[in-house]
C-alpha cells in the first residue's frame, strides 16, 4: 500500500538552506580577520622557531622571528596579538622578580613590535606565572600554602606600568586576584598611561585545558610533577553566577574589555555575560581547545579546517566580539583565500 503520510507544513525552514547563495544571505554570524587575536610565544633563544610539541603549528619565536610573524599576521589583516614569554628557568624565583626587570624579554618584545608595526595592537599578559619557580600567578604567603592576594596585586600593578611604558596597548591581568583591575587602573593613570586599556581575564576558570600552554611556557615544569592547582584563585568550572560576578566586578573596577576563558566549554558564560554588560567581550580559545582539534585531526578523526571554523564561529555566535586563538594565522589565511 502507498504511504498516506501527508507532510502539511506552512513553515519549511529548509527553503532557506537550498543553495550556497541562500545560505550566505541568511547567515547570522561570521568570523573575520578583524575578530581574531593571535596568541604568540617568545623565548630568549635565537634561530628558527621552536615547535611546541603539544600544539602542532605553534612555535616559540626568537625576538627577530616574532617580529616577522607579526608582520605576516598584520599582512593577513590581523589587528592584535597577545604575547607570552617563555622565561629561562634560571631567571625564575619564588617571587617572580624577573617580571619587574626593566629589560625583561616581554618588554623587549613589546618595544620591538611597536617599533616595527606601530598599528598592531599589542596585548601583554599581567601575571607572574612565567616568572615564578613554583608556576603560580602570584607571590605565595608566608607558609607557602596559597597565593597572597594583596602583595601580588602590588607586583602586578608595577608589571602593568612597565608593559605600558614599553608600548603595550592593552594590559591583560590573567591572575584572578581580587581587586587588581582597580589598582592597575590607578597605577597606569598615575604613571601617565590613561590611554592604556585593561583587558581583564574576568571569568577565568581553573581549567584542565591550559595543559599545553603550561608546557609551552614551562610553568608546569616549574611545578615539577605535582599538578599545578590554581583553584584558590581561578573560578570553579561549576560556577556560572560567580563568573558573572567576577566579570561585573572587573567592569566596576575599570576594565575596558572583559574576557571569558576557556571559550568553547564556557559558551554559556559568554552568552550570559553578553546580556549583562555593554563592554566588548573577548573569548580565549585556549591551548587545550586547540590541541584537541589538532590531535583529532592528526588521527584522521576530525576535519581540521571544518572543526577549526566551527569552533570559532560558535564562540562568536555565543557573544564574543573577538577571539584570542592559536588558529589566528591559519584562519586569516583561509579567509583571505576564500574572499578572493
Ligand atoms: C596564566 C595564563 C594561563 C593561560 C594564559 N595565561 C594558564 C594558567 O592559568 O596556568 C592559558 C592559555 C592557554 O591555555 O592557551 N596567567
Amino acid at each position: 500500500m502507498e504511504s498516506k503520510i501527508v507532510v502539511d507544513t506552512l513553515r519549511r525552514l529548509r527553503r532557506l538552506r537550498t543553495s550556497p547563495a541562500v545560505r550566505a544571505l541568511v547567515q547570522e554570524t561570521r568570523v573575520e580577520a578583524d575578530d581574531l587575536i593571535a596568541a604568540l610565544f617568545v623565548h630568549e633563544k635565537i634561530g628558527p622557531p621552536e615547535a611546541v610539541a603539544s600544539m602542532p603549528g605553534v612555535f616559540r619565536h626568537s625576538l627577530a622571528e616574532l617580529v616577522k610573524e607579526c608582520r605576516a599576521l598584520s599582512g593577513l589583516g590581523i589587528r592584535a596579538i597577545a604575547i607570552f614569554p617563555c622565561v629561562e628557568p634560571q631567571r625564575k624565583d619564588t617571587t617572580g622578580s624577573e617580571a619587574l626587570n626593566r629589560d625583561a624579554l616581554i618588554l623587549r618584545a613589546i618595544r620591538e613590535i611597536k617599533r616595527s608595526l606601530p598599528e598592531l595592537i599589542v596585548i601583554a599578559d599581567v601575571a607572574l606565572d612565567p616568572y615564578t619557580s613554583h608556576g603560580h600567578d602570584g607571590l605565595l604567603n608566608e607558609s607557602g600554602t596559597d597565593v597572597d592576594n594583596d602583595r601580588t596585586v602590588e607586583a602586578l600593578a608595577r608589571m602593568a606600568v612597565l608593559q605600558a611604558e614599553a608600548g603595550a596597548d592593552w594590559v591583560a591581568p590573567s591572575d584572578m586576584m581580587d581587586g587588581r583591575v582597580r589598582v592597575i587602573r590607578r597605577a597606569l593613570d598615575a604613571a601617565g598611561f590613561s590611554q592604556t586599556a585593561i583587558l581583564s581575564y574576568a571569568a577565568k576558570f581553573a581549567s584542565a585545558f591550559y595543559g599545553p600552554f603550561r608546557d609551552a611556557i614551562g610553568s608546569q615544569r616549574a611545578a615539577g610533577s605535582a599538578y599545578l592547582d590554581k583553584r584558590t584563585y581561578q573560578l570553579n568550572p561549576a560556577n556560572a553566577r560567580e563568573a558573572i560576578q567576577e566579570a561585573l566586578l572587573d567592569e566596576s573596577e575599570g576594565a575596558d574589555l572583559l574576557m571569558v576563558k576557556p571559550a568553547g566549554p564556557y559558551l554559556d558564560i559568554l552568552h550570559a555575560l553578553r546580556a549583562r554588560t555593554l563592554l566588548p567581550l573577548v573569548a580565549y580559545q585556549v591551548s587545550g581547545e586547540y590541541a584537541q582539534i589538532q590531535a583529532a585531526a592528526r588521527n584522521g578523526w576530525l576535519d581540521l579546517k571544518k572543526a577549526r571554523d566551527e569552533s570559532l564561529l560558535a564562540i562568536k555566535r555565543a557573544g564574543a566580539d573577538m577571539i584570542i586563538t592559536y588558529f589566528a594565522r591559519a584562519m586569516a589565511e583561509a579567509l583571505r583565500t576564500r574572499g578572493s
